[in-house]
């Protein structure tokens, strides 16, 4: 089964409240939160304030996506926060395992994510400290940009180093999904797809059957 989850970098943050309400009740599996910092990625979103305030709001799973550097001082608060996955980038400078660690010592799943210049034998030793792998199909920084398909061969060959590992490990696609490329990201193994502009672009009335049309096509 493929699990779908909005990207609320997408979402109206002038009335955020009503955005996570509104995805959740049109059947978001996770609700996955974009952390930019300016400074990893040429962008800037929130912290972990906003999502406290946003946990009431939905009993889904927070799935946080942290695109900063340095990041591992940063793990508690957003453990704090509420998020249920805490993902970092291994492009980050500090020591990914001692990060990883760390997100697990604080009872959380821990995610690793990759940059669409970043080999997938990058992932090898972390793997065993990771419950997610979230491949980035897009440079990351912002929503609404075209799906790189070259990416899919790393994610097939992500899907056999998964396969051969004891334990469950999530596979997820961010950047450019929409009805078309979901299938290509499936086809090539991703069980998570992260979407933003292709939910969110025409309004609350269109959020539960786009969430349905990603799952049905997939
Ligand atoms: C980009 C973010 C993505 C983004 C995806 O850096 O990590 O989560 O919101 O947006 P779309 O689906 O519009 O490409
Ligand atoms: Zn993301």
């Amino acid at each position: 089964m493929v699990l779908i989850a909005p990207s609320i970098l997408s979402a109206n943050f002038s009335k955020l409240g009503e955005e996570i309400k509104a995805i959740d009740k049109a059947g978001a599996d996770w609700i996955h939160i974009d952390i930019m910092d300016g400074h990893f990625v040429p962008n800037l979103t929130i912290g972990p304030k906003v999502i406290s305030d946003i946990r009431k709001l939905s009993k889904k799973t927070f799935d946080v996506h942290l695109m900063i550097n340095p990041c591992l001082n940063w793990i508690e608060s957003f453990a704090e926060s509420g998020a249920d996955i805490i993902t970092v980038h291994a492009e980050s400078d500090d020591n990914t395992i001692d990060v990883l660690k760390k997100i697990k010592a604080l009872g959380k799943k821990a995610g690793i994510s990759i940059k669409p210049n970043t080999p997938e034998e990058t992932l090898e030793p972390f793997l065993e400290h990771c419950d997610l792998v979230l491949v980035m199909t897009v440079e990351p920084g912002f929503g609404g940009q075209k799906f790189m398909a070259n990416q899919l061969k790393k994610i097939q060959n992500i899907r056999s180093m998964i396969n051969n590992m004891s334990r469950k490990i999530y596979l997820e696609v961010d950047g450019g999904i929409n009805p078309e490329t979901s299938i290509l990201a499936v086809n090539s193994g991703a069980n998570v797809l992260v979407a933003g502009n292709y939910i969110f672009s025409e309004g609350v009335n269109y959020y539960k059957n786009k969430i349905l049309h990603l799952k049905n096509l997939t």
